[in-house]
């Protein structure tokens, strides 16, 4: 069953030589969970944040800090992201060769686990893991850098995985992520998203801005 939406501004657009504040601006304008992009240059053609600068901020904010690794090989970090403060750790299938196995990984360590799709790799990855996981992260970017265009195909991968999470009939979020901002973000959710995460749209505008941009996101 689809769930209340919920915001996830990706820090990947907040002012890294100011982080711990940024987190807790948007804490404080609303956002419900802080989502944190973390890249090797190797997956993904970027780097980006390690676990000690997600340790730093886990005494910013009490909200969910949902992990999203963009890293390969990912088995040899599940621990070091659990101990620095992740509640959900999120994977790509094609980060590693036992998926199955990463996931009963990242729940043996009390965290829950999301598997990310990038925009050509099908729904089908979650077969047979679906029922094992908290989350399905479906990219509608490809992964590596924020600011980029929503890629519309995705739409109809999210309607998809909706249908399989209702069947399940476990409360699996469903999360998009990349290039969400007001005027998309109603599609997002009428195709049964109910985590959205956005960096650009969050951030832009500074501070000021972050309460009026995280209430745009929330298609209402
Ligand atoms: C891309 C990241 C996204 C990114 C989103 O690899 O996974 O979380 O930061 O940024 P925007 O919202 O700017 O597309
Ligand atoms: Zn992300």
């Amino acid at each position: 069953m689809q769930q209340p939406v919920r915001i996830a501004p990706s820090i990947l657009s907040a002012d890294f030589a100011r982080l711990g504040e940024e987190v807790r601006a948007i804490d404080e304008a609303g956002a419900d969970w802080i989502h944190i992009d973390v890249m090797d240059g190797h997956f993904v053609p970027n780097l980006t944040i390690g676990p000690g600068v997600v340790k730093a901020l886990r005494p910013h904010t009490a909200r969910t800090f949902d992990v999203h690794l963009m890293i390969s090989p990912v088995e040899a970090f599940l621990a070091a992201f659990a101990e620095c403060g992740a509640d959900i750790i999120t994977v790509h299938p094609e980060a590693g060769p036992h998926l199955h196995r990463t996931i009963q990984t990242i729940k043996s360590l009390g965290k829950k686990a999301g598997v990310s799709l990038n925009p050509a790799t099908p729904a089908k990855m979650l077969d047979y893991v679906l029922e094992e996981i908290d989350l399905v992260l479906v990219m509608s970017v490809n992964p590596g850098f924020g600011g980029q265009s929503f890629i519309d195909s995705q739409l109809r991968k999210v309607e998809a995985i909706r249908k399989q999470i209702d069947k399940v009939g476990k409360a699996i979020d469903l999360e998009v992520d990349g290039g969400i901002d007001a005027s998309n973000c109603r599609r997002a959710i009428d195709a049964g998203a109910d985590v959205l995460v956005a960096g650009t749209a969050t951030f832009t505008g500074g501070p000021s801005r972050y309460a009026d941009n995280i209430k745009a996101l929330r298609g209402q």
